[in-house]
Protein backbone atom coordinates (compact mmCIF):
# COMPACT_ATOMS: atom_id res chain seq x y z
CA UNK A 1 0.00 0.00 0.00
CA UNK A 2 1.51 3.44 -1.14
CA UNK A 3 0.60 7.13 0.02
CA UNK A 4 1.18 9.78 -1.17
CA UNK A 5 1.71 13.10 1.24
CA UNK A 6 0.81 15.94 -1.81
CA UNK A 7 0.81 19.93 -1.22
CA UNK A 8 3.23 20.27 1.09
CA UNK A 9 4.32 24.07 1.59
CA UNK A 10 7.79 23.22 3.01
CA UNK A 11 9.55 19.80 2.73
CA UNK A 12 11.89 19.27 5.54
CA UNK A 13 14.34 16.70 4.12
CA UNK A 14 18.06 16.36 5.90
CA UNK A 15 19.36 15.43 2.49
CA UNK A 16 22.50 17.16 2.19
CA UNK A 17 22.49 18.19 -1.11
CA UNK A 18 18.68 18.59 -1.62
CA UNK A 19 16.52 21.55 -1.54
CA UNK A 20 17.60 25.10 0.47
CA UNK A 21 20.17 25.53 3.81
CA UNK A 22 21.25 22.91 5.95
CA UNK A 23 17.33 21.43 6.19
CA UNK A 24 17.45 20.57 2.78
CA UNK A 25 13.87 22.15 2.08
CA UNK A 26 11.46 21.46 -1.10
CA UNK A 27 8.68 23.95 -1.45
CA UNK A 28 5.49 22.95 -3.23
CA UNK A 29 6.62 19.58 -2.61
CA UNK A 30 5.12 15.33 -2.13
CA UNK A 31 6.56 12.50 -0.44
CA UNK A 32 5.35 8.85 -1.48
CA UNK A 33 5.46 6.28 1.32
CA UNK A 34 5.24 2.77 0.38
CA UNK A 35 5.33 -0.51 2.76
CA UNK A 36 6.96 1.50 6.07
CA UNK A 37 9.38 3.52 3.53
CA UNK A 38 9.75 7.17 2.13
CA UNK A 39 10.25 5.99 -1.80
CA UNK A 40 10.51 9.77 -3.00
CA UNK A 41 10.62 13.14 -2.69
CA UNK A 42 10.00 15.78 -4.61
CA UNK A 43 8.01 18.77 -6.51
CA UNK A 44 4.29 17.58 -6.12
CA UNK A 45 3.53 18.21 -9.57
CA UNK A 46 5.67 15.51 -10.29
CA UNK A 47 5.17 13.31 -8.07
CA UNK A 48 4.87 9.39 -9.20
CA UNK A 49 1.00 7.59 -8.80
CA UNK A 50 0.66 6.33 -5.25
CA UNK A 51 -2.60 4.24 -3.85
CA UNK A 52 -3.87 6.66 -2.02
CA UNK A 53 -3.31 10.35 -1.22
CA UNK A 54 -3.46 12.42 2.09
CA UNK A 55 -3.13 16.80 1.27
CA UNK A 56 -0.95 18.77 3.72
CA UNK A 57 -2.98 21.43 2.50
CA UNK A 58 0.36 23.93 2.40
CA UNK A 59 1.62 23.11 5.62
CA UNK A 60 5.22 22.03 6.68
CA UNK A 61 6.69 18.10 6.89
CA UNK A 62 8.96 17.17 8.74
CA UNK A 63 11.26 13.99 9.94
CA UNK A 64 9.81 13.02 13.25
CA UNK A 65 11.64 13.96 15.96
CA UNK A 66 14.56 11.67 17.29
CA UNK A 67 14.51 11.46 21.01
CA UNK A 68 18.26 10.27 22.04
CA UNK A 69 18.02 10.50 25.24
CA UNK A 70 15.41 9.28 27.89
CA UNK A 71 14.95 7.87 31.14
CA UNK A 72 11.60 6.08 30.82
CA UNK A 73 11.20 3.18 33.06
CA UNK A 74 10.48 4.38 36.15
CA UNK A 75 7.51 4.29 39.07
CA UNK A 76 6.44 7.45 41.16
CA UNK A 77 6.80 11.24 40.62
CA UNK A 78 9.16 13.76 42.10
CA UNK A 79 6.87 17.20 41.91
CA UNK A 80 7.57 18.63 45.48
CA UNK A 81 11.30 18.27 44.29
CA UNK A 82 10.91 20.55 41.38
CA UNK A 83 8.61 23.19 43.74
CA UNK A 84 11.48 23.14 46.39
CA UNK A 85 14.60 23.55 42.95
CA UNK A 86 12.68 26.06 41.96
CA UNK A 87 12.41 27.89 45.44
CA UNK A 88 16.42 27.49 46.03
CA UNK A 89 17.34 24.31 46.19
CA UNK A 90 20.33 22.71 44.05
CA UNK A 91 19.82 20.03 41.50
CA UNK A 92 22.04 16.59 43.32
CA UNK A 93 22.09 13.59 41.73
CA UNK A 94 20.61 12.34 45.24
CA UNK A 95 16.91 12.19 44.17
CA UNK A 96 17.61 9.59 41.99
CA UNK A 97 17.73 6.79 44.56
CA UNK A 98 14.14 8.51 45.30
CA UNK A 99 12.79 7.05 42.07
CA UNK A 100 14.91 4.05 42.64
CA UNK A 101 12.99 3.00 45.87
CA UNK A 102 9.69 3.32 43.90
CA UNK A 103 10.54 1.39 40.69
CA UNK A 104 12.00 -1.72 42.81
CA UNK A 105 8.67 -1.58 44.51
CA UNK A 106 6.36 -1.05 41.34
CA UNK A 107 5.22 -4.59 39.20
CA UNK A 108 5.95 -5.01 35.32
CA UNK A 109 2.90 -3.82 34.46
CA UNK A 110 3.08 -0.61 36.47
CA UNK A 111 6.24 -0.21 34.59
CA UNK A 112 5.15 -1.21 31.57
CA UNK A 113 2.11 1.21 31.27
CA UNK A 114 4.08 4.10 32.43
CA UNK A 115 6.52 3.62 29.57
CA UNK A 116 3.65 2.89 27.31
CA UNK A 117 1.97 6.23 28.15
CA UNK A 118 5.55 8.62 27.39
CA UNK A 119 5.87 6.95 24.24
CA UNK A 120 2.57 7.69 23.25
CA UNK A 121 3.04 11.61 24.63
CA UNK A 122 6.02 11.70 22.81
CA UNK A 123 4.63 10.46 19.50
CA UNK A 124 1.32 12.65 20.01
CA UNK A 125 3.85 15.66 20.13
CA UNK A 126 6.41 14.12 16.94
CA UNK A 127 8.59 11.85 18.47
CA UNK A 128 9.41 8.37 16.28
CA UNK A 129 12.11 7.74 17.64
CA UNK A 130 12.61 7.08 21.50
CA UNK A 131 15.99 5.91 23.35
CA UNK A 132 14.95 4.74 26.64
CA UNK A 133 17.46 3.51 29.28
CA UNK A 134 17.52 1.97 32.05
CA UNK A 135 18.76 3.34 35.61
CA UNK A 136 16.43 3.07 38.08
CA UNK A 137 16.67 -0.56 39.30
CA UNK A 138 20.29 -0.67 40.31
CA UNK A 139 20.12 -4.47 41.22
CA UNK A 140 20.54 -7.20 38.86
CA UNK A 141 17.09 -8.47 38.83
CA UNK A 142 15.90 -5.12 38.66
CA UNK A 143 18.13 -3.52 36.01
CA UNK A 144 17.77 -6.95 33.83
CA UNK A 145 13.63 -6.25 33.82
CA UNK A 146 14.06 -2.59 32.99
CA UNK A 147 15.64 -3.44 29.71
CA UNK A 148 13.45 -6.11 28.67
CA UNK A 149 10.71 -3.68 29.18
CA UNK A 150 12.09 -0.97 27.64
CA UNK A 151 12.99 -3.32 24.81
CA UNK A 152 9.30 -3.81 24.12
CA UNK A 153 8.36 -0.24 23.58
CA UNK A 154 11.43 2.03 22.56
CA UNK A 155 13.48 1.61 19.80
CA UNK A 156 16.58 2.29 21.39
CA UNK A 157 17.46 0.76 24.50
CA UNK A 158 20.28 1.74 26.91
CA UNK A 159 21.75 0.18 29.96
CA UNK A 160 22.70 2.57 32.51
CA UNK A 161 23.75 0.06 35.56
CA UNK A 162 26.44 3.10 36.00
CA UNK A 163 23.52 5.37 37.11
CA UNK A 164 24.26 6.06 40.84
CA UNK A 165 25.15 3.97 43.50
CA UNK A 166 22.61 2.26 45.43
CA UNK A 167 22.36 2.69 49.14
CA UNK A 168 23.20 -0.44 50.05
CA UNK A 169 26.95 0.17 48.20
CA UNK A 170 27.27 2.42 50.63
CA UNK A 171 30.61 4.70 49.61
CA UNK A 172 32.32 1.48 48.23
CA UNK A 173 31.29 2.18 44.40
CA UNK A 174 33.88 0.17 43.39
CA UNK A 175 32.04 -3.28 44.38
CA UNK A 176 29.06 -1.87 42.72
CA UNK A 177 31.09 -0.93 39.40
CA UNK A 178 32.48 -4.79 39.44
CA UNK A 179 28.77 -5.90 39.85
CA UNK A 180 27.91 -3.21 36.93
CA UNK A 181 30.34 -5.01 34.68
CA UNK A 182 29.95 -8.75 35.69
CA UNK A 183 26.81 -9.94 35.98
CA UNK A 184 24.32 -7.34 35.57
CA UNK A 185 26.09 -6.72 32.64
CA UNK A 186 25.39 -10.40 31.29
CA UNK A 187 21.93 -10.16 32.18
CA UNK A 188 21.22 -6.88 30.82
CA UNK A 189 23.51 -6.87 27.28
CA UNK A 190 20.95 -9.21 25.40
CA UNK A 191 18.52 -6.78 25.69
CA UNK A 192 20.27 -3.22 24.88
CA UNK A 193 22.34 -1.64 22.42
CA UNK A 194 23.99 0.93 24.44
CA UNK A 195 25.97 1.14 27.85
CA UNK A 196 25.52 4.87 29.30
CA UNK A 197 27.23 5.91 32.67
CA UNK A 198 26.52 8.86 34.67
CA UNK A 199 30.33 10.41 34.86
CA UNK A 200 29.93 13.22 37.53
CA UNK A 201 31.15 13.91 41.23
CA UNK A 202 28.88 12.10 43.48
CA UNK A 203 28.19 9.22 40.79
CA UNK A 204 31.27 7.62 39.01
CA UNK A 205 34.66 8.93 38.09
CA UNK A 206 37.06 9.00 35.04
CA UNK A 207 38.37 5.19 36.35
CA UNK A 208 35.46 3.82 37.12
CA UNK A 209 33.41 5.10 33.66
CA UNK A 210 36.01 3.86 32.01
CA UNK A 211 35.59 0.19 33.45
CA UNK A 212 31.88 0.43 32.51
CA UNK A 213 32.10 1.50 29.12
CA UNK A 214 35.15 -0.99 28.13
CA UNK A 215 33.35 -3.96 29.65
CA UNK A 216 30.07 -2.86 27.51
CA UNK A 217 31.96 -2.46 24.79
CA UNK A 218 33.58 -5.89 24.94
CA UNK A 219 29.74 -7.61 26.06
CA UNK A 220 29.14 -5.66 22.37
CA UNK A 221 27.18 -2.57 23.54
CA UNK A 222 28.42 1.04 22.18
CA UNK A 223 29.09 3.44 24.20
CA UNK A 224 27.44 7.14 25.11
CA UNK A 225 28.22 8.90 28.61
CA UNK A 226 26.58 11.54 30.98
CA UNK A 227 29.19 13.92 30.85
CA UNK A 228 29.91 17.35 32.28
CA UNK A 229 26.70 18.08 33.79
CA UNK A 230 27.20 19.47 36.94
CA UNK A 231 30.73 20.15 36.75
CA UNK A 232 33.97 21.03 34.22
CA UNK A 233 34.67 16.67 34.59
CA UNK A 234 36.58 14.01 32.72
CA UNK A 235 33.21 12.61 30.74
CA UNK A 236 33.75 14.44 27.43
CA UNK A 237 36.95 13.93 26.88
CA UNK A 238 36.27 9.52 28.22
CA UNK A 239 33.55 10.04 25.89
CA UNK A 240 35.57 10.88 22.52
CA UNK A 241 38.74 9.20 23.91
CA UNK A 242 36.13 5.92 23.25
CA UNK A 243 34.39 6.97 20.39
CA UNK A 244 30.95 6.89 21.98
CA UNK A 245 28.62 7.86 19.90
CA UNK A 246 27.55 10.79 22.46
CA UNK A 247 28.30 13.11 24.96
CA UNK A 248 25.04 13.86 26.87
CA UNK A 249 24.45 16.91 28.71
CA UNK A 250 27.82 18.98 27.79
CA UNK A 251 26.59 21.70 30.33
CA UNK A 252 30.37 22.84 32.00
CA UNK A 253 32.82 22.59 29.16
CA UNK A 254 36.03 23.71 28.73
CA UNK A 255 37.84 24.53 25.23
CA UNK A 256 40.03 21.11 25.18
CA UNK A 257 36.30 19.70 25.56
CA UNK A 258 35.06 21.49 22.87
CA UNK A 259 38.30 20.82 20.38
CA UNK A 260 38.10 17.28 21.60
CA UNK A 261 34.22 16.97 20.59
CA UNK A 262 34.70 19.29 17.31
CA UNK A 263 37.21 16.62 16.32
CA UNK A 264 35.54 13.55 16.94
CA UNK A 265 32.20 11.87 15.50
CA UNK A 266 30.50 11.88 19.40
CA UNK A 267 27.83 13.86 19.22
CA UNK A 268 26.65 16.47 21.56
CA UNK A 269 23.88 16.06 22.84
CA UNK A 270 22.70 19.05 24.89
CA UNK A 271 19.43 18.33 27.02
CA UNK A 272 18.11 21.99 27.33
CA UNK A 273 14.98 21.04 29.54
CA UNK A 274 17.65 20.10 32.48
CA UNK A 275 18.60 23.06 32.82
CA UNK A 276 14.92 24.54 32.52
CA UNK A 277 14.02 22.04 35.44
CA UNK A 278 17.00 22.48 37.55
CA UNK A 279 17.63 26.36 37.14
CA UNK A 280 21.64 25.41 35.69
CA UNK A 281 22.87 27.78 32.93
CA UNK A 282 21.96 26.50 29.72
CA UNK A 283 24.79 24.67 27.29
CA UNK A 284 26.85 26.76 25.21
CA UNK A 285 25.66 25.47 21.71
CA UNK A 286 26.79 28.18 19.45
CA UNK A 287 29.92 27.40 21.08
CA UNK A 288 30.13 23.51 19.76
CA UNK A 289 28.60 24.88 16.53
CA UNK A 290 31.18 27.38 15.49
CA UNK A 291 33.43 25.65 16.95
CA UNK A 292 32.74 22.11 14.14
CA UNK A 293 30.96 20.08 16.84
CA UNK A 294 27.56 18.34 15.87
CA UNK A 295 24.80 18.94 18.20
CA UNK A 296 22.03 17.13 19.20
CA UNK A 297 18.93 17.83 21.30
CA UNK A 298 16.85 15.80 23.38
CA UNK A 299 14.38 15.44 26.14
CA UNK A 300 16.25 13.78 28.67
CA UNK A 301 12.22 12.75 29.93
CA UNK A 302 12.66 11.65 33.91
CA UNK A 303 11.07 12.28 36.77
CA UNK A 304 13.99 14.23 38.35
CA UNK A 305 16.20 16.72 36.72
CA UNK A 306 13.53 17.19 33.10
CA UNK A 307 9.77 15.57 33.48
CA UNK A 308 8.91 17.01 29.87
CA UNK A 309 8.77 14.89 26.59
CA UNK A 310 8.22 17.74 24.47
CA UNK A 311 11.40 18.02 21.38
CA UNK A 312 9.67 21.41 20.67
CA UNK A 313 9.39 22.46 23.81
CA UNK A 314 13.69 21.96 23.65
CA UNK A 315 13.50 23.31 20.08
CA UNK A 316 12.12 26.45 21.32
CA UNK A 317 14.58 27.06 24.53
CA UNK A 318 17.14 26.13 22.12
CA UNK A 319 16.83 29.24 19.70
CA UNK A 320 15.80 31.76 22.29
CA UNK A 321 19.08 30.87 24.98
CA UNK A 322 21.41 28.67 23.78
CA UNK A 323 21.69 30.87 20.29
CA UNK A 324 20.42 28.46 17.86
CA UNK A 325 19.11 29.41 14.34
CA UNK A 326 15.63 27.66 13.77
CA UNK A 327 16.96 25.65 11.08
CA UNK A 328 20.02 24.58 13.45
CA UNK A 329 17.69 23.24 16.41
CA UNK A 330 15.26 21.69 14.00
CA UNK A 331 18.49 19.92 12.45
CA UNK A 332 19.58 18.39 15.70
CA UNK A 333 16.18 17.22 16.76
CA UNK A 334 15.76 15.13 13.90
CA UNK A 335 19.08 15.11 12.10
CA UNK A 336 20.84 15.26 15.33
CA UNK A 337 19.46 13.03 17.08
CA UNK A 338 19.98 9.83 14.61
CA UNK A 339 23.72 10.73 13.89
CA UNK A 340 23.67 10.78 18.24
CA UNK A 341 22.25 7.23 17.89
CA UNK A 342 24.28 6.59 14.44
CA UNK A 343 20.76 5.57 12.68
CA UNK A 344 21.15 6.46 9.12
CA UNK A 345 17.23 5.60 8.47
CA UNK A 346 15.61 8.47 10.91
CA UNK A 347 16.14 11.90 10.72
CA UNK A 348 15.62 12.32 7.34
CA UNK A 349 12.85 12.31 4.45
CA UNK A 350 14.70 10.77 1.56
CA UNK A 351 14.11 7.62 -0.51
CA UNK A 352 15.17 4.88 1.61
CA UNK A 353 14.12 6.50 4.70
CA UNK A 354 11.98 5.06 7.41
CA UNK A 355 8.68 6.70 6.74
CA UNK A 356 8.21 9.00 10.17
CA UNK A 357 6.80 11.96 8.98
CA UNK A 358 5.39 15.02 11.32
CA UNK A 359 2.97 17.39 9.70
CA UNK A 360 2.73 20.43 11.23
CA UNK A 361 -0.26 22.71 11.75
CA UNK A 362 2.15 25.23 10.45
CA UNK A 363 3.45 26.55 7.27
CA UNK A 364 7.33 26.19 8.25
CA UNK A 365 9.49 24.61 10.62
CA UNK A 366 10.17 28.01 12.34
CA UNK A 367 6.55 28.02 14.29
CA UNK A 368 8.27 25.45 16.54
CA UNK A 369 10.40 27.95 17.92
CA UNK A 370 8.11 31.13 16.84
CA UNK A 371 5.13 29.71 18.73
CA UNK A 372 6.40 28.31 21.98
CA UNK A 373 4.29 25.87 24.01
CA UNK A 374 1.25 26.08 21.21
CA UNK A 375 0.08 22.48 20.31
CA UNK A 376 1.54 22.29 16.43
CA UNK A 377 0.97 18.77 15.32
CA UNK A 378 -1.30 17.79 12.82
CA UNK A 379 -0.34 14.22 12.10
CA UNK A 380 2.24 11.95 12.79
CA UNK A 381 3.21 8.12 11.27
CA UNK A 382 5.77 6.17 12.10
CA UNK A 383 7.66 3.51 9.63
CA UNK A 384 4.48 4.81 7.53
CA UNK A 385 1.68 4.04 10.14
CA UNK A 386 -0.34 6.90 11.71
CA UNK A 387 0.71 6.97 15.19
CA UNK A 388 -1.31 10.41 15.83
CA UNK A 389 -3.73 12.15 16.17
O1 LIG B 1 20.19 12.73 32.90
N1 LIG B 1 22.20 12.79 35.33
C1 LIG B 1 21.75 11.72 35.60
N2 LIG B 1 20.54 11.24 35.35
C2 LIG B 1 19.40 11.98 34.93
C3 LIG B 1 18.59 12.48 36.08
C4 LIG B 1 17.81 11.43 36.69
C5 LIG B 1 17.00 11.88 37.87
O2 LIG B 1 17.20 12.97 38.46
O3 LIG B 1 16.15 11.04 38.24
C6 LIG B 1 19.78 13.07 33.96
O4 LIG B 1 19.64 14.26 34.27
FE1 LIG C 1 19.93 11.47 31.38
Amino acid sequence: MSITVTNIGELVTNEPGTGEGPLGVLRDAAVVIDGGTVAWTGPASRAPAADTSFDAAGRAVLPGFVDSHAHLVFAGERAEEFAARMSGRPYGAGGIRTTVARTRAASDDRLRANLRRLVDEMARQGTTTVECKSGYGLTVEQEERAVRIAAEVADEVTYLGAHVVPPEYGDDTDAYVDLVTTGMLSACAPHARWVDVFCEEGAFDAGQARAVLQAGVKAGLAPRVHANQLTQGPGVRLAVELDAASADHCTFLGDADVDALASSRTVATLLPGVEFSTRQPYPDARRLLDAGATVALATDCNPGSCFSSSMAFCIAVAVRDMRMTPAEAVWSATAGGAHALRRTDVGRLGPGARADVLLLDAPSHIHLAYRPGVPQVAAVWKGGRQVAP
